[in-house]
């Protein structure tokens, strides 16, 4: 059966712009340039193996390239190069899955859902139990879930300690930092970071001292406290970046370009310090990924010209994080669990009465950048298309 999309109806050498123009059955325009088309030729993704002459290969230098004619066939582009270079093949699906023009990009871009707190508090929650017994589809719903929305929130999970790193498996490795794997969120006398207190937490991103902070996070409730207090809070960082961007264009230029210190040295065992910016945007000026946090937010060190509006950027920043109506409030109890994306997504905790009763979480994480490889794989294993897997990257490295 044709299948417009990938059918070529004409294709036109280019050599000004030194790219080919495909015309699509479909009425869609493709452009490949030539170094383009020469690199992938050499991609491992195209190729079935890397080949060892190509380990120190360099591009090509795009002045020197010229393609003399095309040939096509039902499925392929065939390129006769100028010069001494051989033939070189394309398979016309790769070719117009792997199209570049503005709107396949935008096609393949993830799209996040921006939520406030009244959006937030209704969406569906996950059966953890019903996964369990095998359904797919709700746990793939439920990665799609954090992709789009950046958390899924679950319940039903067994309160067992340990058991939030049997559930976190299911999503990639299970990350081990210098407080192990699972990190017990109760009151620890001895530890100075507030997750071990009984005080108010504000939203923030986790880990924002490291490099590469923690990628997806899960939060598991063991016990609830008994007088109702520490309710878990969750904030859209995605949707506070975007009305910074709106309504204060000048702070987040600020912290879309300048790198912030952050520093913990709060525990025996801590040395991390790391400069990295709050807001992050793609090539194309997409939110994706912020850190913010009051609490490990070290003294600046940058050019004395820089400090003020530093910190004006910042503080601008925190005012649209601590808008109440960015805030989803929730209760968790026993067995409920929290999915969320650390480099959109800022949680906090209301406080509660330190002796009247006992709250307890267990925490762990899993890299970023596996949730989204099982992601992908679980897309594949659907028979999603090729764009579909390139859905979501970003972050703030
Ligand atoms: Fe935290």
């Amino acid at each position: 059966m044709s299948n417009a999309r990938y059918e070529i109806r004409d294709v036109t050498i280019e050599p000004d712009r030194r790219c080919v123009r495909i015309n699509w059955a479909d009425d869609h325009e493709s452009r490949f340039h030539f170094v383009w088309l020469r690199h992938s030729e050499f991609f491992s993704d195209v190729l079935s193996t890397d080949r060892v002459e190509d380990c120190r290969r360099l591009p090509d230098d795009p002045s020197t390239l010229s393609v003399t004619s095309v040939d096509v066939t039902d499925d392929s582009m065939i390129l006769h190069w100028g010069g001494e270079a051989d033939d070189t093949t394309y398979a016309v699906d790769w070719l117009r899955n792997n199209c570049y023009a503005d709107e396949s990009r935008a096609l393949r871009r993830h799209q996040p859902v921006l939520w406030n707190g009244d959006d937030g508090n209704v969406r569906d929650r996950f059966d953890w139990q019903e996964i369990e017994r095998g359904n797919g589809e709700k746990l793939f719903e439920l990665f799609l879930s954090v992709r789009d929305y950046g958390f899924a929130k679950v319940f039903n999970v067994p309160t067992d300690e340990g058991s939030v790193a049997e559930a976190a498996s299911r999503f990639g490795p299970v990350m081990t930092t210098h407080l192990g794997q699972v990190f017990d969120v109760k009151l620890q006398p001895g530890f100075n970071i507030g997750a071990t207190q009984a005080n108010y937490i504000g939203p923030h991103t986790d880990d924002n001292w490291r490099y590469a902070p923690i990628g997806i996070s899960f939060f598991h409730c063991l016990k609830a406290h008994p007088s109702g207090g520490g309710y878990s809070l969750l904030v859209d960082g995605f949707l506070a970046a975007t009305r910074l961007r709106k309504n204060n264009p000048d702070a987040f230029d600020f912290l879309n370009a300048t790198p912030i210190l952050f520093r913990s040295y709060r525990n025996e065992g801590e040395k991390y310090c790391a400069r990295r910016k709050m807001i992050n945007t793609d090539q194309d000026g997409n939110i994706i990924g912020v850190r913010f946090t009051a609490r490990t937010l070290a003294p600046q060190d940058m050019p004395e010209h820089l400090i003020e509006p530093a910190y004006t950027a910042v503080r601008a920043f925190a005012q649209e994080i601590y808008n109440p109506d960015l805030e989803q409030q929730y209760l968790m109890q026993p067995g409920d669990m929290h999915v969320i994306d650390n480099h959109r997504i800022l949680h906090g905790r209301g406080a509660f009465e330190a002796n009247t009763g006992e709250r307890h979480l267990q925490h762990c994480s899993v890299p970023r950048d596996e949730f989204h490889n099982t992601l992908r794989i679980a897309a594949h294993n659907r028979g999603m298309a090729d764009e579909f897997l390139l859905m979501a990257d970003g972050a703030i490295g």
